[in-house]
């Protein structure tokens, strides 16, 4: 067996844009649903044109400004891909305009262009947790289909404007929570009903669908998939009622899946929706767009869960409440730590699929202390990516076909759940705390030598 990721193996990290940037009103953007949830996806939804307050995310660490440093210290670890979202609302800061916003354009050309001098391949999710504020105040978020075409305008405005530049998409992060967190995911109040929540996200498959289909035409060598929050559930007994409730439970998020890479519902679906008395509107020029499918899986994997048919206690995830896994233990954050489930879904996912995955977000949420010396001894998250990396490269040695991995938040950056600063995921340090105070200086943590050396033999050193 060898050691050795494959040669064109990518490696990198993910950021996402309302988690680092910060600029939050500048060159013209508009506000969007992150800016309207200042304390996190979980936090109280703030109106920001009538409450005057500073959020953390405002300023965030400044990726904005700071980027070319930060893009330096990832080419410095060896980075060939970095996974960044576009923020709709610098593109199109009402969401509903004809004409872009030239200089929220521009800001993304000097990013990529940062990222092309040292050879390190953008990947670009199109909507990661947040969209123009507007569309929700004026046509009810994705409970509309008029936002399947503005959400399309805005795919093929960026597609035209990177076409040379990106050659990796993805349209919607973790689209699967749309069903936990509506007003995050489709922009819908938190007390909608399923058959509301349902009706949006089938209006975000089918603009999905459509997006792939202007992408596969308008960039014939790029390669665009969808992103999927790999909440994979163990049954928490052998209990045949515990088997069957996780089997729906798997359900519930592999039926994004299911939809994006085969390009119909599932069987399943159709008794789902009966059984909760869920009534699509659906018409066959949507059956139609949804035969498009994507190139590639990718997925975020923090943890695993259990599913059982029984009232067990749950505990809380960043959007999901999951039963625990009494084998495992957890980080400090409560989130389960079960290395192997990353093998077990890669293999899962291409056995269902046959298409190629991609490791987009996977990584620990830790409270670091930075030493005297300016460094922090982060053996914990060495220890947890190595323990996930080695369970990768297994899964390769099984056949699956893996294009890259890029782990959460390469330097720190403010959390989605609850818009933290001390709950940390990077290899870099950036001085911040959770009261916005901080001089926004970056350290690096024993964890970038580290994982620079991974790159540096392609996972020899695992
Ligand atoms: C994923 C999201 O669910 O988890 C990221 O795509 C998020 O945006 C990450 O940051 C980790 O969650 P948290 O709450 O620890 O930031």
């Amino acid at each position: 067996m060898s050691n050795k990721f494959p040669e064109h193996f990518l490696w990198g990290g993910a950021v996402a844009a309302n988690q680092v940037e910060g600029a939050y009103l500048a060159d013209g953007k508009g506000l969007s649903t992150s800016d309207y949830l200042p304390y996190g996806i979980f936090g109280e939804i703030v109106d920001r044109e009538e409450k005057d307050i500073i959020a953390i995310k405002d300023r965030a660490i400044d990726f904005y400004h700071r980027y070319p440093e930060d893009i330096a210290l990832f080419a410095e670890m060896g980075f060939s891909c970095l996974r960044t979202s576009i923020a709709w609302a610098r593109i199109f800061p009402n969401g509903d305009e004809q004409e872009p916003n030239e200089q929220g354009l521009e800001f993304y050309d000097r990013l990529f262009d940062e990222m092309a001098k040292y050879n390190i391949q953008p990947m670009v999710t199109l909507s990661h947790y947040e969209m123009p504020y507007n569309l929700v105040k004026k046509y009810g978020g994705w409970g509309n289909r008029k936002l399947i075409k503005f959400f399309t305008h805005y795919a093929k405005t960026v597609f035209e404007r990177y076409q040379h530049k990106v050659k990796y998409w993805l349209t919607f992060n973790e689209i699967n929570m749309s069903l936990h967190e509506p007003f995050t995911g489709v922009g819908l109040p938190r007390s909608s009903s399923k058959e509301q929540i349902y009706q949006a996200i089938h209006h975000q498959l089918v603009a999905s669908a459509r997006t792939i289909k202007l992408c596969h035409s308008m960039i014939p060598d790029a390669k665009i998939g969808n992103m999927l929050l790999g909440a994979v559930a163990y049954p928490l007994t052998s209990k045949p009622e515990d088997v069957w409730a996780t089997h729906n439970e798997n359900h519930a998020w592999l039926f994004f899946g299911d939809v994006q890479a085969r390009g119909a519902y599932p069987s399943y679906m159709k008794r789902f929706f009966k059984d909760n008395n869920i009534n699509l509107t659906m018409t066959e020029q949507d059956k139609e767009d949804l035969k498009e499918t994507i190139d590639f899986i990718s997925f975020s994997y923090y943890m695993s869960c259990c599913g059982t048919a029984d009232n067990s206690p749950r505990l809380k995830g960043n959007v999901l409440d999951m039963v625990p896994n009494p084998h495992l233990k957890a980080s400090e954050w409560g989130w389960q730590i079960d290395p192997l489930g990353i093998r077990f879904l890669l293999n899962l996912l291409y056995e269902r699929y046959q298409k190629p995955l991609f490791i987009v977000e996977n990584g620990l949420g830790a409270k670091d202390v930075l030493t005297a010396d300016k460094t922090v001894n982060d053996d914990y998250r060495i220890d947890y990516m190595n323990d996930h990396l080695v369970q990768v490269r297994e899964a390769i040695e099984d056949g699956v076909e893996v294009l890259g991995y890029t782990s959460w938040g390469p330097i720190d950056l403010v959390s989605a759940s609850q818009a933290k600063m001390s709950k940390r995921y990077g290899f870099i340090y950036v001085d911040l705390d959770d009261d916005n105070k901080g001089t926004l200086t970056r350290y690096k943590k024993k964890s970038f030598y580290w994982y620079k050396s991974v790159i540096e033999t392609r996972g020899e050193v695992l």
